[in-house]
């Protein structure tokens, strides 16, 4: 289909997935920057965390949502989880035989556009953090620039638990921000997509531990951005401006996820559907 200035235009919606709740970081930033886009989530619900799983196994499961989204005639599909972006994001773009976005690349350009310093420290999960991608993806961009990343394993129960703010998630987050003291980083990069729902404490207990002028950042907003001028380069973008649609598909416990969701997205959702993968 075309517009009326004969550009090419695409109906199809857009596959988001996640392990879990932290991909809708992601989804609320795509339906600001594109709100005419339909899209597809799938939150593993069944699986989360993902992130202290085995490489093979991380594969596994996101070959497995990629079928899933496959089946509603995505036109392409964003990897909302770095865990997987890290992991899996070539084998994807093979099996599925569509464009695939991770979140990985984008969240290290905001972290190289933020540093003044170069020096960038990065929370992620175990395997995000295992796989190196946050420092190769930044040394492809400023070669200056050095990354100190850490895992902070127990952020994604604290998110998937809905508890945000209070002593726990600031004990925790204390612990984990505490080995970046002495690292001399100005900017904090959100290296897993569940934790922007904890950005007040982390950013409230990053400033008190690395300096008061520490930016953190995530990368849900470069993502939307990228896959804005990707859609519109690609002449996949769909012809209406707003009232896209958002299913939403878990693989276990709808209700809780749906209440959340809305919650976070501040609308209503509608059903959310159960799948199996
Ligand atoms: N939200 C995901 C990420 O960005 C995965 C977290 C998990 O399942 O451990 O890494």
């Amino acid at each position: 289909m075309t517009d009326q200035d004969n550009r090419p235009r695409d109906a199809r919606p857009i596959g988001v997935f996640d392990s879990g709740l932290g991909g809708l970081t992601v989804v609320r930033e795509i339906r600001e920057k594109l709100p005419g886009e339909d899209l597809v989530y799938l939150g593993d619900t069944a699986r989360v965390p993902y992130g202290a799983r085995s490489s093979e196994t991380i594969v596994r499961y996101a070959r497995a949502c990629g079928r899933s989204l496959a089946r509603h005639k995505i036109k392409m599909l964003v990897v909302a989880c770095n865990t997987v972006s890290a992991v899996a994001l070539d084998v994807l773009r093979v099996d599925l035989d569509m464009p695939v976005l991770g979140v990985i690349e984008p969240g290290a350009r905001a972290a190289v556009a933020a540093t003044r310093t170069g020096r960038v420290g990065v929370i992620g999960t175990t395997s995000t953090v295992a796989s190196g991608a946050y420092p190769r993806a930044v040394s492809s961009l400023a070669t200056k620039a050095d990354v100190v990343s850490i895992a902070a394993p127990l952020l994604v129960p604290l998110v998937e638990e809905g508890w945000l703010e209070g002593e726990v998630p600031t004990l925790v987050v204390e612990r984990y921000i505490d080995a970046l003291r002495g690292a001399s980083v100005d900017t904090l990069v959100l290296g897993c997509t569940h934790y922007p729902m904890l950005r007040p404490v982390i950013e409230r207990v990053a400033r008190r531990t690395l300096g008061e002028s520490t930016r953190v950042v995530d990368s849900a907003e470069a993502t939307a951005n990228e896959l804005a001028a990707f859609l519109e380069e690609r002449g996949l973008a769909s012809a209406k401006q707003r009232d896209g649609a958002l299913k939403i598909t878990v693989t276990d416990r709808p209700q809780s996820f749906g209440a959340v969701a809305e919650r976070f997205l501040g609308h209503s959702v509608g059903d959310v559907e159960v799948v199996d993968l």
